[in-house]
């Protein structure tokens, strides 16, 4: 396939950046996408040039760190598909496709494609764990019971990368498909309801403080995530939050 690449290019400490066209000739159908921007850099660095930088880790769809807006959709055309995950078969020869970064005030551009997204790490850090007393003896994980409903409810909020196609899909840029996800994976089990009411507002107060917006309910989303994390996990967080301030 013979394509060209409209790639978002900007610099390190650039205010703005440019689309600028790269075309790439006999792309494979079975490449991933990921490996199809690893053969255009191959060819960028071999005239000298400064290669695209995007980001990627376990090209498996598990770690979240791909995060690329394809043709304006978050991780591409692919519905509960990661950008790693996505191969070019989907696409035909002769196709344009653009190719920028998650967008979002939250999420300032480090260079071309690659976003800084430590602001999740500091909403999870203010409360997405459970805290364990290591000392004496603790209680084996396995001796506490949990019903099949509820770890299957928290498994599903479990399956959140966390790669922010949320954030990047959302008009408002809001992050509370990430955050309610990240509360239920936890409240739905009796180790996390434990310091269920402290991890919701801190959490909630982090989002806001990060500079995230708020949820207009438009479910984009839900339609973008990769992992195709329910909306009902915005409700749940909602509702935790209420709790947390009223009992
Ligand atoms: S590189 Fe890990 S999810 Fe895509």
């Amino acid at each position: 396939m013979d394509l060209l690449l409209k790639i978002w290019r900007q610099n390190r400490g650039d205010k703005g950046g440019v689309i600028k066209n790269y075309p790439i000739k006999n792309v494979e159908p079975d490449m991933s996408f990921l490996e199809m921007l690893d053969i255009l850099n191959q060819g960028l660095i071999e005239k000298g040039e400064d290669p695209v930088a995007f980001d990627h880790d376990c090209r498996e769809g598990i770690c979240g760190s791909c995060s690329l807006v394809i043709n304006g959709a978050p991780h591409g055309p692919d519905k509960g598909t990661t950008t790693c995950q996505l191969h070019m078969r989907r696409f035909n020869s002769g196709d344009t496709i653009y190719v920028e970064p998650f967008r979002g005030s939250a999420f300032p551009i480090i260079k071309d494609l690659v976003v800084d997204r430590t602001a999740f790490d500091r909403i999870q850090q203010a409360g997405g764990y459970v805290s364990v007393n290591t000392s004496g003896n603790t209680v084996d994980a396995n001796s506490t019971p949990i019903s099949k409903p509820d770890a299957d409810e928290a498994f599903s909020a479990a399956a959140c990368i966390g790669c922010g196609a949320c954030v990047a899909a959302c008009k408002n840029s809001s992050a509370m498909l990430f955050v309610g996800a990240k509360v239920s994976q936890y409240n739905y089990l009796p180790q996390g309801k434990v310091e269920g009411k402290k991890r919701v507002v801190n959490m909630v107060n982090q989002m806001d403080k990060e500079g995230f917006g708020n949820c207009t309910n438009t479910g984009a989303c839900e339609a973008h995530c990769p992992k195709e994390i329910s909306l009902d996990n915005i409700m749940k967080l909602n509702r935790e939050y209420l709790k947390s301030k009223i009992t």
